[in-house]
């Protein structure tokens, strides 16, 4: 297994990194944790309340689907072959809960970076595989900690757009950090005029500006990925301001501007967000998980049978 996570790393990355979107190389796909051995072991064992197993539309069918159900008795490799077929993606969260040695991996990953990037303290880190049919599509959004994406079999193409209106309306950003829905992003196809678009290959991962919107197309193949998550302080103090800026507009009428995370309004503001992740405002507006209502069946194709539904 290599011994260092990065590949071909550039003084440039150490200075762009979480300021602009910079492809960089891994060695990832090469780690026996993401081989497909490894992978089939990993879904038989995952405890359902940790992942998200959707069954979406795919090409060629009108109607839109968006169901959450269990991967029930098959195996790993049944799991993904079936997911090769079309019209299903499977999310595996907190990894890091479930396998110490993903843990570990995170760990050694977030040290390394810390390494190459001058002045880079994260804290907070998640990790997630996203293993998911050809052509599937994650839809326009923005998200809050800084984040990368780390691509390990098939391809995909992402397009990032600017961290700013109209891409990126502020007031669409509080609502993100009030209700933790990400979907809540207005996509305009204009806006592809001003999007990166950049192929990502097994092997390369890609990271961007904190809460830059992005959408992603996987290629006509089965995709296996993951995603990272950190915060560090500078970060936090953004998220507090947004949140704090969301309350006021939202439940005081106030059109509030952006101001800098520092000094007293910032501290205001900061006792004001704190005040309100404890009321229950906050827990209203939290996110609902959807309910599992199906389990996949075997055969060789996408094959799904319907059961009562229950909340996981
Ligand atoms: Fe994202």
């Amino acid at each position: 297994m290599p011994d260092t996570i990065f590949r071909n790393w550039s003084s440039d990355f150490s200075r762009d990194w979480g300021r602009k979107p910079i492809r960089i190389d891994h060695t990832l796909s090469q780690n026996d944790l993401f081989s497909k051995e490894a992978l089939a072991e990993l879904i038989e064992r995952y405890p359902i309340e940790h992942y998200s197993l959707m069954r979406t539309s795919s090409r060629g069918e009108e109607k839109k689907i968006w169901r959450r159900g269990e991967v029930g008795g098959l195996s790993g490799h049944e799991v993904m072959a079936q997911i090769a077929s079309g019209g299903l993606w499977l999310q595996l969260r907190e990894l890091k809960l479930v396998d110490k040695r993903y843990n570990d991996l995170l760990q050694s990953i977030y040290a390394e970076a810390r390494e190459r990037v001058p002045g880079f303290h994260s804290f907070g880190h998640e990790m997630g595989i996203l293993i998911s049919s050809p052509n599937a599509k994650a839809h326009y959004h923005a998200d809050l900690p800084g984040q990368a994406l780390w691509q390990i079999l098939g391809r995909k193409r992402v397009y990032i757009y600017p961290a700013a209106e109209p891409y990126l309306p502020q007031v669409e950003l509080e609502k993100i950090a009030l209700t933790g829905l990400e979907s809540a992003l207005r996509y305009d196809p204009e806006f592809d005029r001003d999007a990166l678009v950049l192929d990502l290959e097994p092997g390369q991962m890609l990271t961007w500006e904190l809460n830059a919107p992005h959408r992603v197309e996987n290629h006509d193949e089965l995709s296996v990925s993951m995603t990272t998550e950190h915060w560090t302080e500078e970060i936090r103090r953004e998220q507090m301001m947004t949140v704090a800026n969301g309350i006021l507009r939202k439940h005081f009428g106030v059109k509030p501007k952006r101001g800098s995370a520092d000094g007293p309004a910032f501290w205001a503001k900061a006792a004001l967000q704190a005040g309100w992740r404890r009321s229950p405002w906050y827990k209203r507006e939290q996110r609902k998980m959807m309910p599992v209502d199906f389990r996949l069946a075997p055969g060789t194709t996408t094959t799904i049978v319907d059961i009562p539904a229950y909340v996981v």
